[in-house]
């Protein structure tokens, strides 16, 4: 499929813009300090915390860290649950779904079968989800402007 090309340069940290790609959403999001810190905090809570599993798939190999990013702070992941293919809800902060413990550091949720993911794209242990999120293959072309494909 044809590569798609996203502009960020109005994206504010705390933001999501998702644009479509091979028919699929796509978020991009410009995380906050804050979330960005939380990351390396909550591995303990996940089931692949190292993007691990499905490599090839899931994470290609510039997005595999701590990030699971190129820039730190950017986002790219494919908004579809790794379950059964529904689209998680972005729901970036805690207390954002009444139902989700107090401690639940934001990210996703799956409205089907509740699993949650993190602002990685990383999914919670114990959930129906067996992976994390898919990072799209991309590129920048600017400091603003980036290649999705
Ligand atoms: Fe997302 Fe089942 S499709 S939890």
């Amino acid at each position: 499929g044809a590569a798609v090309e996203a502009d960020i340069s109005a994206l504010q940290p705390g933001e999501m813009m998702t644009v479509e790609w091979r028919g699929k959403p796509v978020w991009i999001i410009k995380r906050t300090p804050e979330q960005l810190a939380a990351l390396p905090k909550i591995e303990g809570e996940l089931a692949d915390p190292k993007s691990e599993r499905k490599q090839a798939e899931l994470t290609p190999e510039y997005c595999r860290n701590g990030n699971r990013s190129i820039k730190p702070d950017v986002m790219v992941a494919v908004g579809i649950c790794t379950h059964l293919g529904c689209s998680p809800s972005s729901k970036f902060q805690a207390g954002a779904q009444p139902s989700l413990p107090d401690n639940w550091p934001g990210g996703f949720l799956c409205p089907c079968h509740g699993s949650t993911f993190d602002m990685a794209g990383r999914v919670f242990k114990n959930k129906p989800a067996p992976d994390n999120l898919e990072i799209p293959p991309h590129m920048y072309l600017s400091d603003t402007k980036l290649l999705i494909g």
